[in-house]
């Protein structure tokens, strides 16, 4: 009996212990946002198929250059970002990322990178979402500008997992963004901000220099660069087929998901 109070009393403790985080932490946790119940498979269609396979599909990069998620489904999307299947699918891919990268047998000469893209595979902009709507149109430059300035978005926690463990294996990270330049500050201060506390480069689109140049073409050309540096890009993150395709694009990619976007 004394047993079982001291037990559950040690249990109570805990669960406070690790409830109460400071509130930086809060701010920046995912979970608190899931706000809906299940995978949201809820039987709706758009054109004949099922919102599951319109995002299968899009993941698949099978439908692509698509600019809006479809009305129909954008309850569904909605419910997949906010429930548990969109963190289960991200640890998916991190797990598979580490698993490959643990087995290789790489030499150590402070050349191996990994690429990572920022928004939607090292931060998470779900909080705008959240706020705006996963449907029609959700995105309006003003409005997601001046999301990006407050500095606030929270770590994808399942890639901050990942990066932790490049570190440990002595890896380099780089940040390569579609961000402009005069985001440097705020992105930095963002990612410090969500746990991702050191890098070797954080590499943001010069719009002059890629005036008009698609994202897989920008990319490809900074990861061209790095190779020329004479560094090994051994994997490379990304939420967005643009971020894994193209060139120099890495000895493995990873393709985290994303149904809220679409990005040539
Ligand atoms: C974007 O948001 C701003 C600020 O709320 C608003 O004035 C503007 O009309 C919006 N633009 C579009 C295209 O919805
Ligand atoms: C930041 O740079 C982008 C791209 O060059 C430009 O469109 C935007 O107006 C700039 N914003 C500010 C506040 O200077
Ligand atoms: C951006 O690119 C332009 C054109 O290539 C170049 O003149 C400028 O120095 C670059 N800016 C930065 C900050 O690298
Ligand atoms: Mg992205």
């Amino acid at each position: 009996m004394m047993k079982t109070l001291v037990a559950f009393l040690l249990l109570v403790a805990s669960i406070v212990a690790t409830g109460h985080g400071s509130s930086e932490e809060a701010a920046y946790q995912i979970y608190p946002l899931r706000l809906k119940s299940g995978a949201g498979s809820d039987g709706a269609t758009v054109q004949g198929i099922t919102c599951a396979s319109w995002r299968l599909a899009v993941e698949a990069h099978n439908i692509i250059e698509w600019t809006t998620v479809p009305a129909e489904c954008e309850n569904y999307v909605g419910n997949y970002m906010l429930g548990q299947q969109y963190r289960q699918d991200s640890k998916a891919v991190n797990r598979e990322a580490y698993l490959y990268v643990r087995a290789l047998a790489l030499p150590n000469d402070g050349r191996n990178v990994w690429v990572f893209d920022v928004d939607e595979t090292s931060l998470s902009n779900l909080p705008y979402y959240a706020q705006n709507g996963f449907g029609a149109e959700p995105y309006n430059s003003t409005t997601f500008y001046a999301w990006v300035e407050t500095g606030a978005a929270p770590a994808l926690p399942e890639t901050q997992k990942l990066y932790n463990k490049l570190l440990n294996l002595g890896i380099k990270i780089v940040f390569l963004t579609g961000r402009p330049l005069n985001q440097t500050e705020v992105t930095a201060s963002n990612l410090k901000k969500a746990g991702y506390y050191t890098w070797h480069k954080l590499i943001l689109k010069n719009k002059t220099e890629y005036s008009g140049a698609t994202a897989v073409v920008y990319k490809s050309a900074e990861r061209g660069k790095l190779e020329k540096e004479g560094y090994r890009i051994v994997g490379n993150s990304g939420d967005q087929w643009s971020d894994i395709l193209g060139t120099s694009t890495g000895r493995r990619a990873f393709k985290l998901p994303d149904p809220m976007y679409y990005l040539s």
